[in-house]
């Protein structure tokens, strides 16, 4: 087996294909068993590092040319402070060396019709997907470039949770909104390549067919709980739910997704400047 197909074994482990021919190289074997770090040393990112990370995540594709993504660094102590502590159960988000907000700009190529004066109206379903879109490529983009140099990464949408109070502290103007921050550090622990649903069900040749989703998943929840069990502790909602004899993946996510996150987000994007039409 080849150091990719390997890799393919460990982040699927859902008996292939494993690719065992194809030409491999050291970016492609590196995606495959990249992972989400949270704790990092103190060790500051140098600021060369950073700028050449940055400008690597706007390399990144954007819809139309339109390039609607912007790239926000708290560096304010007193900011970064501010954010963290909004989310107690997320520490890294006040604590990585360094924090970056990606967002998501419709607001420039709307300027960029007043200047020109065109009637752009950006604040449509389009205008804001499209935004998103190229937030999530460039943040992506970063990730794996900063992964690439050995720093650890993790991705922050939790701050769309308290999205009035981030974008009071971050000056953030209408038709510009946070998809995700974004930790970074030099990793402190390893860490571990999170297994992923087996691609019999994540991925689809001519049409559509989730047929054989049911055993899939629990195969899948059977396969990721030997490797790495939910602690009895880490059960959501047990109040609610009850407590589960067996929690795997798809029961854990099931309850997640059971409380609605992100309700601020709809009104706060409709009062700054998204009709979503
Ligand atoms: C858009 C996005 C938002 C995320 N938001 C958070 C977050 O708010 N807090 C957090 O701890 N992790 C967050 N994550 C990290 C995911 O939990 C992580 O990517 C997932 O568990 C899969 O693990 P892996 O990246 O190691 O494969 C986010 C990831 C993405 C892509």
């Amino acid at each position: 087996m080849s150091a990719s197909s390997d890799a393919i074994a460990r982040r699927f482990g859902d008996g292939g294909p494993y690719a065992e021919d194809a030409e491999d190289n050291e970016l492609i074997r590196r995606v495959l068993s990249r992972k989400t770090l949270r704790r990092y040393s103190d060790k500051m990112p140098g600021d060369e590092l950073l700028d050449l990370l940055v400008a690597c995540a706007l390399s990144a594709s954007a819809k139309s040319d339109f390039q609607q993504v912007s790239i926000l660094r708290v560096r304010d102590p007193q900011k970064r402070a501010s954010i963290g502590e909004l989310f107690p159960s997320m520490p890294w988000i006040g604590i990585a060396p360094v924090f970056f907000v990606f967002l998501g700009d419709a607001r420039r190529l709307q300027r960029v019709g007043e200047m020109r004066g065109k009637p752009v109206q950006n604040g449509t379903l389009e205008g804001f997907f499209n935004a998103s879109i190229d937030a999530a490529l460039a943040m992506q983009t970063m990730i794996l470039c900063a992964e690439s140099v050995g720093l650890g990464v993790c991705p922050i949408s939790v701050i769309r949770n308290e999205i009035g109070k981030v974008a009071g502290l971050l000056n953030l103007p209408d038709l510009v909104f946070p998809v995700a921050g974004l930790c970074l550090g030099y990793p402190l622990a390893e860490g571990y390549v999170s297994l992923r649903l087996p691609r019999g069900i994540t991925t689809h040749s001519d049409g559509y067919d989730d047929a054989a989703l049911g055993p899939a998943i629990d195969d899948y929840d059977r396969r990721r709980n030997a490797l790495h069990a939910i602690p009895k502790e880490q059960q959501r909602s047990n109040a609610e739910f009850g407590e589960a004899a067996f929690y795997g993946w798809s029961e854990d996510k099931a309850r997640q997704a059971a409380k609605a996150e992100g309700a601020a987000f709809p009104p706060y994007l409709r009062s700054h400047g998204f009709s979503f039409d």
